[in-house]
């Protein structure tokens, strides 16, 4: 991680859940960072203060000029910038593609044009959809969503944009990230807040559907060997844990974790508009032999202890 010293960064949607936190670290480990973020969901960097190490571009990284701006004279760029979450991507799916397939086609142009080393795309496991599993990186692919949709596209405009210009990627397909600062289009956090609120949780379905939960820490030590390692190089990784986990077990988790003196009771409710069941990923976990031997790492935060971790930040954000 030396290598971060003075390397001057770019990331976009960096106030965000997973930005903030990797803007952090990077900050810990000497890098010069520029963020790009139209503050969609607000500044989760506002906890830092001024930092001398760091720039924020408060713009959209559909508009081309922002982006070539930020991008002038940097070495890496991290693009996470998106629409996510379930209902915000069923609202808007024109403006999901729109920033995916734009933002993206920005960043790459801007890439090349300033002689970046690297660019680390944030993709999702959503490109798998839920026929196959454990999901491996070289497919099967049923996306079932926009979103997904727009995850492949940017995935494609990376190799494009390596065979043409040979601009270095990687793609990352993140596993459901979770842990402090994480907002309530998540699921752990909604859950969380439903047993802080002594109301109870609610869980889609028969809450069977599994996941792969993968904490932030993790995460973000895991992305920030995809933008070093040269083995890394023009691969996409899964960025998972391995182990599936079901919706309800999560639930009987967190109640039972969050001490409460009332006990939290689940409540199994209907698939609805905001959450069709057409777009349900019923099974999803990732094969993450390819990261063990591509990045050297196995993710070291297991699903009690990060829910631990986590319950513990928001407890203490309350008092
Ligand atoms: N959190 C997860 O579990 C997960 C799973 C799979 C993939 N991902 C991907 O990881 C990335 C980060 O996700 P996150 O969980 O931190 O979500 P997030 O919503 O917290 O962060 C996304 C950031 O992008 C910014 N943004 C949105 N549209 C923008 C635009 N047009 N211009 C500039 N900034 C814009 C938002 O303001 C936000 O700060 C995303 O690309 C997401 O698709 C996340």
């Amino acid at each position: 991680m030396k290598q971060f010293q003075n390397l001057r960064v770019v990331v976009t949607g960096g106030t965000g859940f997973i930005g903030s936190h990797l803007v952090e670290k990077l900050l810990t480990l000497g890098a010069e960072v520029t963020v790009i973020d139209n503050l969609l969901h607000g500044n989760k960097l506002e906890h830092l203060g001024r930092h001398q190490n760091l720039s924020l571009y408060e713009g959209d990284v559909r508009d081309i000029g922002v982006v070539s701006e930020a991008l002038k004279d940097k070495d890496l760029v991290f693009h996470l910038a998106a629409i996510v979450g379930v209902e915000e991507t069923q609202l808007a799916p024109s403006e999901v593609l729109d920033v995916e397939i734009q933002g993206t086609l920005n960043v790459l142009n801007s890439a090349v044009n300033n002689g970046i080393k690297r660019v680390v795309f944030a993709s999702s496991s959503e490109v798998y959809g839920d026929l196959v599993e454990p999901m491996k990186e070289d497919g099967p692919f049923y996306p079932k969503s926009t979103y997904a949709i727009a995850k492949l596209v940017g995935e494609e405009y990376c190799q494009a944009f390596h065979q043409k210009y040979g601009l270095d990627y990687t793609c990352l397909r993140y596993f459901n990230v979770y842990g402090p600062h994480q907002d309530e289009r998540f699921v752990i956090t909604r859950f969380m807040k439903r047993v802080l609120c002594h109301k109870p949780i609610l869980i889609y379905g028969n809450g069977q559907q599994t996941r792969d939960f993968t904490y932030i820490d993790d995460s973000v030590s895991m992305t920030l060997l995809a933008g070093i390692k040269p083995e890394a190089r023009c691969q996409a990784i899964n960025i998972g844990t391995g182990i599936a986990t079901a919706i309800c077990e999560l639930a009987d988790l967190i109640a039972t974790s969050m001490d409460s003196k009332v006990p939290p009771k689940l409540a199994y409710i209907n698939y609805d508009d905001k959450r069709p069941r057409k777009i349900e990923i019923f099974s999803r976990v990732a094969d993450i032999t390819k990261a063990g031997k591509l990045l050297q790492y196995e993710p070291e935060t297991t699903l009690a202890s990060g829910i631990r971790k986590y319950i513990d930040w928001q407890l203490d954000k309350r008092r």
